[in-house]
């Protein structure tokens, strides 16, 4: 099976699953969208409205804010990025997810991180990011990158704000664009490393 095939067979279960605590009150499950091949996995906070609406996460105002920074950084969904988030149903009345809900969800979202099997993962906001990183401070992680294993593979996450806290102070939206900005470089480098090493195990017949 292919990546998109492992994927959509995730969702069908997910849309299939009366469980999902937040399923009840939204109009549909939000998956995710983008390259499954890519090499880099962004993960957000829950559904909006328009995600919602649409079925497509980051499609709001906070989502055409993160197409204009992946296009900084020559990202995009269509090609270098896969995007998810943390809990897959739209809250109600946009509240933040609750631990309970971001656990059932998180499930899925680790399936989907085996197959997608990134070289590295974008956190967007505090709720990814305590997942991968809990003691973690946005404030003054934001933008580093930290190599860690993660279920028998090493991987790296780097922490970046919610692309809408960027549009609700200018002070976050500077340092949101600066880490966009350094994203590039740092991505490049270890997606680069990890052709190699996978090209030099294929030599080695080792995958
Ligand atoms: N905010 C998120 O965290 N995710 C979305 O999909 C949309 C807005």
């Amino acid at each position: 099976m292919t990546k998109k095939e492992k994927l959509a067979e995730i969702k069908k279960r997910m849309e299939a699953d009366k469980s999902l605590p937040l399923a009840s009150g939204a109009s549909r499950l939000v998956f995710g969208d983008g390259n499954p091949d890519a090499q880099i996995l962004m993960i957000g906070e829950g559904p909006g409205y328009w995600e919602d609406q649409q079925g497509l996460p980051f499609v709001g105002n906070a989502g055409k804010l993160l197409d204009q920074l992946l296009a900084t950084a020559h990202l995009s969904r269509n090609d270098t990025v896969y995007i998810t988030n943390v809990v897959h149903h739209r809250p109600p009345g946009n509240r933040d997810p609750e631990p309970s809900e971001i656990a059932a969800y998180g499930r899925y979202l680790d399936e989907m991180i085996e197959v997608i099997a990134p070289a590295a993962i974008v956190t967007l906001g505090r709720f990814s990011m305590a997942k991968f990183l809990p003691g973690a401070k946005i404030s003054r992680d934001h933008g580093r990158p930290v190599t860690m294993p993660w279920r028998g593979r090493e991987i790296v996450v780097v922490p970046m704000y919610h692309p809408a806290a960027a549009l609700r102070s200018g002070e976050v939206m500077l340092a949101e664009r600066e880490d966009f900005a350094s994203l590039e470089s740092g991505l490049k480098s270890l997606v680069d490393k990890r052709s190699e090493t996978t090209k030099e195990s294929e030599q080695m017949h080792l995958v």
